[in-house]
C-alpha cells in the first residue's frame, strides 16, 4: 500500500496532456458488448476502474487486447455470464454490464454496484427504465437479477436527472423491438459519446445533448471503431489546479465548450482564462476572489469539480459557499482540508470556505476520487509536506497524477507504507 507525498510551495507552469474521460470509457467498455463483432476503442485513460472492466469482458468470454490506449475487445465469444460477486463490486459503472447484457442476451445478474461513497446512491432508475422495457427486475442478495423474453420499446421518463439511468436505458433500448423514448434525460457529453459508439455500431438514435433521446431499436450491432473525448474532469481537476498553484498552464486534448461552467468561475476569481481549440491557457495571479458555486446537471457546475474547487476557494479572499445539489453528503474532504488548516464549516447542507489561509502539510486521507484530488492540490499550495493515503480511489480516475504534476514543476511522489501506517490507515 502506498501513500502520496506532495511538497507545497512549488509553481505550477508547463503544459499538461488530458486523457480520455473516465466516465465515457466505464460506459464505452460494457457497450461493446452490444456488438457482434470486434469493437476497438482508441484513447482510454490507464486507470484502475478501465482495467477492472477489461476483467469483467473477460470473465464473461470476451477477447480483449490492450495495445497503450487502446483496446480491442472482440464480443463473439461472450456469454451472459452471472456477475453476483468479485470484481463488478469494485466500481460502480459495472451497472453497466446489466443494460448491455440485458440488450445483447435478455438476461444478466449483476452484483450491486461499488465506488465511492457520496452519500445514498439509488439506481431505482434504471430499473424503472427496464422494466418499462419489458424486464423483469429482482434484487436477491444483493445482487440484481434481469430477464427478458423480448424488450419493446417504450416511452420513459426520468423522475431524476441520471447520467448512469440514461446510458444504461440506452443500451438495453438499442436492440429492443421498437421506438424508445426517454424523456429527462441527462445531457453530459460522456452520454453523447457513448451513443456516438453505439451509433457507429449501428444503433438509430436521435435527441442525444437534448433531454429527449429517441431511439428505434435494431436487430443487430456491428463492431467499430471510436475515439473517446477527453476528461472534462481531469481537465478541469488540473485547471483548479493551476489556478491554485500556477503561473501558466496550458491544458492540451480537451473540449473547453465542456468547461464552460467551471472557466466562468475561475474567471470571476480573477483568473486569465482562453481557449483556442483543443487547449486551454490558464494563467493565475494573486489575490484571488471568492464565489459561490452549486454544482448541476450538465451544463451546470459538475459535482464531480465541487472538492477540488472546495481546496481553492482556501487561497481567495473573502468567503466562497459551495452547495452540492446532486450529491449533497460529498463532504469528506471537509476534515481532511480542516486539518491543513481551512477555514470550513458545514452549515445547513452547504460548505462555508473562508479565506485566505495558508494551509499547512498534515497526514490526509482520501476517501473518493475527487476527495482525493481536492486534497493534492490542497497539497500543492500548503507549506510543507502533505502525505495522502487512499490513493486507491485516485488511482481509479487519474492517469499518472503524480507523473503530470511533476512535468508541471510540482514535487510529488509515491513511497510504500510501512505496516504501523497501513494499519493506523486501517482504522481510521
Ligand atoms: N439518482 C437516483 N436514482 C437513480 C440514479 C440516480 O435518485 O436511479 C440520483 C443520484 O443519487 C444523484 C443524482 O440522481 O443524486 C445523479 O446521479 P447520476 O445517476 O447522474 O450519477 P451516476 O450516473 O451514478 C455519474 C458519474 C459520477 C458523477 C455523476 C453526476 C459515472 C460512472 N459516474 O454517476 O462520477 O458524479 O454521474 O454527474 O459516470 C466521479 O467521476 O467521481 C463520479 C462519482
Amino acid at each position: 500500500m502506498q501513500k502520496m507525498i506532495v511538497e507545497g510551495g512549488h509553481v505550477l507552469n508547463g503544459k499538461v496532456r488530458i486523457s480520455g474521460a473516465k466516465n465515457s470509457a466505464v460506459a464505452l467498455l460494457p457497450a461493446a458488448i452490444l456488438a457482434d463483432s470486434e469493437v476497438t476503442i482508441e484513447g482510454l485513460p490507464q486507470i484502475s476502474d478501465v482495467y477492472t472492466l477489461g476483467d469483467l469482458l473477460e470473465e464473461i468470454g470476451g477477447n480483449v487486447r490492450w495495445n497503450g490506449q487502446t483496446v480491442h475487445i472482440d464480443p463473439e465469444n461472450m456469454i451472459s455470464m452471472p456477475l453476483p460477486n468479485g470484481k463488478v463490486k469494485k466500481l460502480r459503472a459495472s451497472y453497466y454490464f446489466m443494460g448491455a447484457m440485458l440488450g445483447k442476451f435478455g438476461k444478466a445478474v449483476i452484483g450491486l454496484p461499488g465506488g465511492c461513497f457520496l452519500g445514498p446512491r439509488p439506481i431505482d432508475q434504471h430499473i424503472k427504465g427496464f422494466e418499462a422495457l419489458g424486464a423483469e427486475v429482482t434484487n436477491e442478495q444483493g445482487a440484481i437479477y434481469l430477464r427478458a423474453n423480448e424488450l419493446t420499446g417504450a416511452r420513459i421518463y426520468l423522475d431524476v436527472v441520471s447520467v448512469g439511468a440514461t446510458i444504461n436505458i440506452m443500451l438495453a433500448a438499442v436492440r429492443a423491438k421498437g421506438k424508445t423514448i426517454i424523456e429527462n434525460a441527462a445531457k453530459e457529453p460522456e452520454i453523447i459519446d457513448v451513443a456516438t459508439l453505439l451509433t457507429n455500431m449501428g444503433a438509430k438514435i436521435k435527441g442525444v445533448g437534448t433531454d429527449v433521446i429517441r431511439i428505434e431499436g435494431v436487430s443487430s450491432l456491428h463492431g467499430c471503431r471510436h475515439t473517446i473525448i477527453p476528461d472534462r474532469i481531469e481537465a478541469g481537476t488540473y485547471a483548479i489546479a493551476a489556478a491554485a498553484a500556477g503561473n501558466e498552464v496550458i491544458l492540451d486534448n480537451v473540449i473547453p465548450q465542456h468547461l464552460e461552467s467551471l472557466l466562468a468561475k475561475l474567471r470571476e476569481m480573477g483568473v486569465t482564462v482562453e481557449d483556442s481549440d483543443d487547449q486551454l491557457y490558464i494563467a493565475s495571479r494573486d489575490p484571488l476572489k471568492s464565489v459561490d458555486i452549486k454544482t448541476l446537471v450538465y451544463p451546470g457546475f459538475p459535482t464531480d469539480l465541487q472538492q477540488p474547487f472546495t481546496s481553492l476557494l482556501t487561497k481567495a479572499r473573502n468567503t466562497g459557499v459551495v452547495t452540492d445539489t446532486i450529491y449533497s453528503a460529498r463532504l469528506k474532504h471537509i476534515d481532511e482540508l480542516r486539518r491543513m488548516n481551512a477555514d470550513i464549516k458545514v452549515e445547513g447542507g452547504s460548505v462555508i470556505v473562508t479565506g485566505p489561509v495558508q494551509l499547512e502539510g498534515a497526514r490526509v486521507k482520501a476517501s473518493d476520487l475527487r476527495a482525493g484530488a481536492s486534497l493534492v492540490i490542497a497539497g500543492l499550495m500548503a507549506n510543507g509536506l502533505t502525505e495522502i493515503t487512499g490513493l486507491e480511489h485516485i488511482d481509479r480516475g487519474y492517469e499518472n497524477m503524480t507523473e503530470k504534476l511533476n512535468n508541471l514543476g510540482a514535487n510529488v511522489w509515491r513511497e510504500d507504507m510501512s505496516e504501523e501506517e497501513i494499519i493506523q490507515f486501517q482504522n481510521s
